[in-house]
Protein backbone atom coordinates (compact mmCIF):
# COMPACT_ATOMS: atom_id res chain seq x y z
CA UNK A 1 0.00 0.00 0.00
CA UNK A 2 0.96 3.46 -1.01
CA UNK A 3 -0.29 6.28 1.02
CA UNK A 4 0.21 9.32 1.53
CA UNK A 5 0.02 10.70 5.21
CA UNK A 6 -3.29 12.37 5.01
CA UNK A 7 -4.73 9.31 2.85
CA UNK A 8 -3.84 7.23 5.83
CA UNK A 9 -5.30 9.13 8.35
CA UNK A 10 -8.74 9.50 6.67
CA UNK A 11 -9.08 5.63 5.71
CA UNK A 12 -7.53 4.07 8.73
CA UNK A 13 -11.04 2.30 9.58
CA UNK A 14 -12.54 0.05 11.91
CA UNK A 15 -11.20 -2.99 10.34
CA UNK A 16 -13.86 -6.07 11.40
CA UNK A 17 -15.25 -8.15 8.75
CA UNK A 18 -12.08 -7.57 6.40
CA UNK A 19 -9.22 -8.98 8.63
CA UNK A 20 -7.71 -11.91 7.08
CA UNK A 21 -8.09 -14.71 9.68
CA UNK A 22 -6.19 -17.44 7.65
CA UNK A 23 -2.54 -15.62 7.04
CA UNK A 24 0.14 -15.18 10.08
CA UNK A 25 1.42 -11.99 10.77
CA UNK A 26 5.13 -11.27 10.95
CA UNK A 27 6.57 -10.15 14.22
CA UNK A 28 8.71 -8.35 12.31
CA UNK A 29 6.14 -6.07 10.84
CA UNK A 30 4.16 -5.76 14.11
CA UNK A 31 7.35 -4.55 15.74
CA UNK A 32 8.04 -2.28 12.54
CA UNK A 33 4.39 -0.44 13.67
CA UNK A 34 5.41 -0.33 17.30
CA UNK A 35 8.98 1.45 16.14
CA UNK A 36 6.88 3.88 14.45
CA UNK A 37 4.53 4.36 17.17
CA UNK A 38 7.11 4.88 19.66
CA UNK A 39 7.41 8.12 18.09
CA UNK A 40 4.04 9.89 19.50
CA UNK A 41 4.44 12.36 22.11
CA UNK A 42 4.20 11.36 25.74
CA UNK A 43 3.73 13.93 29.17
CA UNK A 44 7.13 15.02 30.53
CA UNK A 45 8.69 12.43 27.49
CA UNK A 46 8.45 10.01 29.73
CA UNK A 47 7.33 6.73 27.41
CA UNK A 48 5.33 5.51 29.91
CA UNK A 49 3.58 3.46 26.74
CA UNK A 50 3.60 -0.61 26.48
CA UNK A 51 2.64 -2.67 24.04
CA UNK A 52 1.71 -5.89 24.45
CA UNK A 53 1.62 -8.69 21.44
CA UNK A 54 -0.59 -11.64 22.08
CA UNK A 55 -0.14 -14.35 19.19
CA UNK A 56 -0.67 -16.95 22.35
CA UNK A 57 -3.68 -19.18 21.29
CA UNK A 58 -4.83 -19.50 24.47
CA UNK A 59 -4.55 -15.98 25.90
CA UNK A 60 -6.68 -14.87 22.72
CA UNK A 61 -9.16 -17.29 23.32
CA UNK A 62 -9.27 -16.00 26.81
CA UNK A 63 -9.33 -12.19 25.71
CA UNK A 64 -12.24 -13.04 23.33
CA UNK A 65 -14.03 -14.51 25.84
CA UNK A 66 -13.91 -10.87 27.64
CA UNK A 67 -14.92 -9.03 24.91
CA UNK A 68 -17.78 -11.68 23.98
CA UNK A 69 -18.94 -11.04 27.95
CA UNK A 70 -18.81 -7.12 27.34
CA UNK A 71 -20.58 -7.32 24.20
CA UNK A 72 -23.50 -9.34 26.07
CA UNK A 73 -23.48 -6.25 28.34
CA UNK A 74 -23.20 -3.65 25.83
CA UNK A 75 -26.23 -4.75 24.16
CA UNK A 76 -28.71 -3.43 26.73
CA UNK A 77 -26.44 -0.16 27.29
CA UNK A 78 -28.88 2.29 26.67
CA UNK A 79 -26.61 4.69 24.87
CA UNK A 80 -25.09 1.85 22.75
CA UNK A 81 -25.36 1.07 19.17
CA UNK A 82 -28.20 -1.67 19.87
CA UNK A 83 -30.39 0.69 21.69
CA UNK A 84 -30.31 3.69 19.71
CA UNK A 85 -32.48 4.64 16.86
CA UNK A 86 -31.43 6.94 14.79
CA UNK A 87 -32.49 9.84 12.70
CA UNK A 88 -32.73 8.96 9.07
CA UNK A 89 -32.85 6.04 7.32
CA UNK A 90 -29.37 5.76 6.13
CA UNK A 91 -28.08 6.83 10.09
CA UNK A 92 -29.89 3.50 11.11
CA UNK A 93 -28.46 1.70 7.85
CA UNK A 94 -25.09 3.01 9.22
CA UNK A 95 -26.06 1.36 12.43
CA UNK A 96 -26.99 -1.91 11.52
CA UNK A 97 -23.85 -2.45 9.23
CA UNK A 98 -21.21 -1.86 12.79
CA UNK A 99 -23.79 -3.81 14.45
CA UNK A 100 -23.29 -7.02 11.78
CA UNK A 101 -19.62 -5.94 11.66
CA UNK A 102 -19.02 -6.17 15.38
CA UNK A 103 -21.26 -9.28 16.00
CA UNK A 104 -18.40 -10.48 12.97
CA UNK A 105 -15.37 -9.69 15.05
CA UNK A 106 -17.25 -11.14 18.37
CA UNK A 107 -17.68 -14.50 16.22
CA UNK A 108 -14.24 -14.94 15.37
CA UNK A 109 -12.48 -12.64 17.80
CA UNK A 110 -9.95 -15.28 19.22
CA UNK A 111 -9.28 -16.60 15.28
CA UNK A 112 -7.81 -13.19 14.83
CA UNK A 113 -3.49 -13.66 14.53
CA UNK A 114 -2.41 -10.92 17.16
CA UNK A 115 -4.55 -9.13 19.65
CA UNK A 116 -2.49 -5.43 20.47
CA UNK A 117 -2.54 -4.48 23.75
CA UNK A 118 -1.47 -0.85 24.53
CA UNK A 119 -0.93 -0.32 27.50
CA UNK A 120 0.11 2.92 30.13
CA UNK A 121 2.22 2.86 33.65
CA UNK A 122 0.06 4.48 35.90
CA UNK A 123 -3.43 4.11 37.71
CA UNK A 124 -7.10 5.29 37.96
CA UNK A 125 -6.69 7.09 41.45
CA UNK A 126 -5.10 10.62 40.01
CA UNK A 127 -8.56 11.90 39.30
CA UNK A 128 -7.61 15.29 38.55
CA UNK A 129 -8.08 15.86 34.67
CA UNK A 130 -4.84 17.24 34.22
CA UNK A 131 -3.29 13.96 35.73
CA UNK A 132 -5.81 11.75 33.66
CA UNK A 133 -5.31 13.57 30.21
CA UNK A 134 -1.56 13.27 31.31
CA UNK A 135 -1.97 9.50 31.49
CA UNK A 136 -4.10 9.03 28.95
CA UNK A 137 -2.40 11.08 26.52
CA UNK A 138 0.68 9.28 27.10
CA UNK A 139 -0.69 6.41 25.23
CA UNK A 140 -3.40 7.36 23.38
CA UNK A 141 -1.28 8.75 20.25
CA UNK A 142 1.18 6.13 20.89
CA UNK A 143 -1.81 3.54 20.00
CA UNK A 144 -3.47 5.53 17.03
CA UNK A 145 -0.20 5.55 15.65
CA UNK A 146 0.28 1.80 15.64
CA UNK A 147 -3.05 1.69 13.70
CA UNK A 148 -1.77 4.18 11.08
CA UNK A 149 1.39 2.12 10.74
CA UNK A 150 -0.45 -0.80 10.58
CA UNK A 151 -2.77 0.63 7.87
CA UNK A 152 0.48 1.73 5.88
CA UNK A 153 1.67 -1.95 5.67
CA UNK A 154 -1.56 -3.67 4.60
CA UNK A 155 -2.45 -4.33 8.28
CA UNK A 156 -5.96 -3.93 9.53
CA UNK A 157 -6.92 -3.08 13.42
CA UNK A 158 -10.42 -2.26 14.84
CA UNK A 159 -10.28 0.02 18.53
CA UNK A 160 -11.81 -1.84 20.65
CA UNK A 161 -12.79 -1.72 24.91
CA UNK A 162 -15.56 -4.41 25.82
CA UNK A 163 -12.74 -6.38 27.21
CA UNK A 164 -11.76 -3.86 29.55
CA UNK A 165 -15.33 -3.99 31.09
CA UNK A 166 -13.00 -7.00 32.95
CA UNK A 167 -9.96 -5.18 34.12
CA UNK A 168 -8.56 -7.35 36.84
CA UNK A 169 -9.36 -10.50 34.62
CA UNK A 170 -7.83 -9.14 31.22
CA UNK A 171 -4.71 -7.46 33.56
CA UNK A 172 -4.28 -11.69 34.69
CA UNK A 173 -4.71 -12.71 31.49
CA UNK A 174 -1.29 -10.58 30.27
CA UNK A 175 0.34 -10.96 33.57
CA UNK A 176 0.14 -7.16 33.97
CA UNK A 177 0.93 -5.36 37.56
CA UNK A 178 -1.87 -3.54 39.20
CA UNK A 179 -0.13 -0.13 38.22
CA UNK A 180 -0.21 -0.61 34.32
CA UNK A 181 -3.28 0.01 32.69
CA UNK A 182 -4.80 -1.27 29.22
CA UNK A 183 -6.14 1.46 27.35
CA UNK A 184 -7.69 -0.74 24.25
CA UNK A 185 -7.59 -4.13 22.46
CA UNK A 186 -6.71 -3.73 18.44
CA UNK A 187 -7.47 -7.18 16.76
CA UNK A 188 -4.67 -6.66 13.89
CA UNK A 189 -4.97 -9.02 11.26
CA UNK A 190 -3.77 -8.60 7.15
CA UNK A 191 -6.58 -6.92 5.63
CA UNK A 192 -8.27 -8.81 2.64
CA UNK A 193 -7.72 -5.82 0.14
CA UNK A 194 -6.50 -2.79 0.68
CA UNK A 195 -8.72 -0.35 -0.35
CA UNK A 196 -10.56 1.46 1.95
CA UNK A 197 -12.34 4.69 2.03
CA UNK A 198 -13.15 7.89 4.38
CA UNK A 199 -16.40 7.20 6.09
CA UNK A 200 -19.68 9.32 6.65
CA UNK A 201 -19.21 11.73 9.22
CA UNK A 202 -21.64 14.28 11.04
CA UNK A 203 -21.57 17.90 9.38
CA UNK A 204 -18.00 19.73 10.08
CA UNK A 205 -20.21 22.77 11.16
CA UNK A 206 -21.26 20.69 14.16
CA UNK A 207 -17.66 20.35 15.36
CA UNK A 208 -15.79 23.11 14.13
CA UNK A 209 -15.85 25.91 16.88
CA UNK A 210 -14.27 29.49 16.96
CA UNK A 211 -13.21 30.99 20.09
CA UNK A 212 -16.57 29.34 22.05
CA UNK A 213 -17.83 26.16 21.94
C1 LIG B 1 -13.01 4.48 22.39
C2 LIG B 1 -13.52 3.55 21.30
C3 LIG B 1 -14.05 2.33 21.66
C4 LIG B 1 -14.51 1.43 20.69
N1 LIG B 1 -14.94 0.20 21.07
C5 LIG B 1 -15.24 -0.71 20.12
C6 LIG B 1 -15.51 -2.06 20.51
O1 LIG B 1 -15.43 -2.43 21.69
N2 LIG B 1 -15.82 -2.96 19.53
C7 LIG B 1 -15.81 -2.60 18.20
O2 LIG B 1 -16.04 -3.47 17.35
N3 LIG B 1 -15.57 -1.32 17.81
C8 LIG B 1 -15.26 -0.38 18.74
N4 LIG B 1 -14.92 0.89 18.36
C9 LIG B 1 -14.92 1.27 16.92
C10 LIG B 1 -16.11 2.19 16.55
O3 LIG B 1 -17.30 1.44 16.47
C11 LIG B 1 -15.79 2.85 15.19
O4 LIG B 1 -14.68 3.70 15.34
C12 LIG B 1 -16.95 3.65 14.60
O5 LIG B 1 -18.03 2.82 14.35
C13 LIG B 1 -16.57 4.38 13.29
O6 LIG B 1 -16.11 3.46 12.33
P1 LIG B 1 -14.69 3.69 11.63
O7 LIG B 1 -13.65 3.64 12.72
O8 LIG B 1 -14.50 2.57 10.63
O9 LIG B 1 -14.73 5.01 10.97
C14 LIG B 1 -14.46 1.80 19.31
C15 LIG B 1 -13.90 3.04 18.96
C16 LIG B 1 -13.40 3.89 19.93
C17 LIG B 1 -12.74 5.18 19.52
Amino acid sequence: VTLTALEALATTRSVRRRLDLDRDVSPDLLVECVRVAQQAPSASNRQTFHFVLVTDTKQRAALGELFCRGLENYRHRPDGLYQTQRGSQEDDHRRQRIIASLEHLASHIDRVPVHVIPCVEGTLEPAALAQTSAMMGSVMPAAWSFALAARAQGLGTCWTTLHLQFPNEANAILGLPDDVLQVALLPTAHTIGTKFSPAHRRPLDDIVHWQRL
